[in-house]
C-alpha cells in the first residue's frame, strides 16, 4: 500500500506557486489576490476559510476575508458579490458553502463573474469543464486529479466508482474521471443515496472516490484487492477526550481498508490540503488571465 500524501504534495504545489509569485514580484507585477466570503458561524466552514486565507500568505498572495452575519439577506450577499466582481484589485473569490437557508445558492453562484470564479462553480465554468474546455476546475476534484497524477496512478480503462453526487465533489469528479486523457479515460459509475446494490458496485471498483460524509462507511469487505481508495469525507465526530471536542473522520475504515488498497488517502492529510493548494493554483490562473485581458 502506498499513501497518497496530500499534505506533502500540497506543500510541494504551494512551494511551486510561491516561486511563481516571487518571480511576479521581481518583475514588479501585482501578485494574485484571493477574496473569500463566509456567511454565518459554522465552525468547520470558518476553519476551512481560515486555512485558505492563511495559505495565501504562505505563497505570497494577497487575501481578503469577508465575514458576514448568519442573518445576511440574499440581496446583501448579492451586492457584496457585485462589489467583488467590480473590484479590479481582486483576481478571484469564493463564497464558502453551505449558505444559510434564506439565501438561494444557485442565484449566488450565477452572480459570481465566471472570470473570477476560482471555485469553478458557475454553470459556465462547470459546462466548460464537462466539454473539455480550459476553465477553473473545482478545487477538490482538481486536487484528486493532481494526486493521481503525481503518484502516477493508472486510470485508463479502470472502473471508477464515485460515491456521492454533490455539485462540489461527486458530480464534477464523475465527469472528470471519464474525460479523455490522464488522469481520466475511466469507466465511471456515479452512486448515491438511491443506488441499489451499492456494496456490490463498490466491490467491482478499481478506483473508489468516496464523498459521502458518513464516518467508516467504506469497510474492507467492500473493497477489491489493490483498489485505489480516495477518501473525501471529513466529518467532525464529537469526542470529549480531545481538546477541540471532536476528531476528524473520513468515510473509510482506514485501518482495515489500507491493508487491501494499492493506494489510499489518509484523513486528515489527504484530499483536504490538496483542495486548498488547487484553489491557490486557480487563483494564480485567474491572475494570469486577468492580466492578459487588460
Ligand atoms: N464547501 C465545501 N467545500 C467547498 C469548496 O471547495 N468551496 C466552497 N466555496 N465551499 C465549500
Amino acid at each position: 500500500m502506498e499513501l497518497l500524501d496530500g499534505k506533502k504534495i500540497s506543500n510541494q504545489i504551494k512551494d511551486e506557486i510561491a516561486i511563481e509569485v516571487a518571480k511576479m514580484k521581481e518583475r514588479g507585477e501585482k501578485v494574485p489576490h484571493l477574496a473569500a466570503v463566509i456567511v454565518g458561524n459554522d465552525g468547520a466552514s470558518l476553519t476551512y476559510v481560515g486555512s485558505k486565507v492563511k495559505s495565501c500568505e504562505r505563497v505570497g498572495f494577497e487575501s481578503t476575508l469577508i465575514q458576514l452575519p448568519a442573518t445576511t439577506s440574499e440581496v446583501e450577499l448579492l451586492n457584496k458579490i457585485e462589489e467583488l466582481n467590480d473590484n479590479d484589485d481582486i483576481d478571484g473569490f469564493i463564497v464558502q458553502l453551505p449558505l444559510p437557508p434564506q439565501i438561494d445558492t444557485q442565484k449566488v453562484l450565477l452572480t459570481v463573474n465566471p472570470d473570477k470564479d476560482v471555485d469553478g462553480f458557475h454553470p459556465m465554468n462547470f459546462g466548460k469543464m464537462a466539454l473539455d474546455m480550459s476553465t477553473f476546475i473545482p478545487a477538490t476534484p482538481f486536487g484528486i486529479l493532481e494526486l493521481l497524477e503525481r503518484y502516477n496512478v493508472e486510470t485508463q480503462g479502470k472502473h471508477t466508482v464515485v460515491i456521492g453526487r454533490s455539485h462540489i465533489v461527486g458530480r464534477p469528479m464523475s465527469i472528470l474521471m471519464g474525460r479523455k486523457g490522464w488522469p481520466g479515460n475511466s469507466t465511471v459509475t456515479l452512486t448515491h443515496s438511491r443506488t441499489k446494490n451499492i456494496t456490490q458496485i463498490i466491490s467491482q471498483a478499481d478506483i473508489i472516490i468516496s464523498a459521502l460524509g458518513i464516518p467508516n462507511f467504506l469497510k474492507a469487505e467492500m473493497v477489491k484487492d489493490d483498489a485505489v481508495v480516495i477518501d473525501v469525507g471529513i466529518t467532525r465526530v464529537p469526542d470529549e477526550t480531545k481538546k477541540r471536542g471532536y476528531y476528524l473522520a473520513g468515510d473509510v475504515d482506514f485501518e482495515n481498508v489500507s491493508k487491501k488498497a494499492s493506494f489510499i488517502t489518509p484523513v486528515p492529510g489527504g484530499v483536504g490540503p490538496m483542495t486548498i493548494a488547487m484553489l491557490l493554483k486557480n487563483t494564480l490562473l485567474a491572475r494570469e488571465r486577468h492580466k492578459e485581458n487588460r
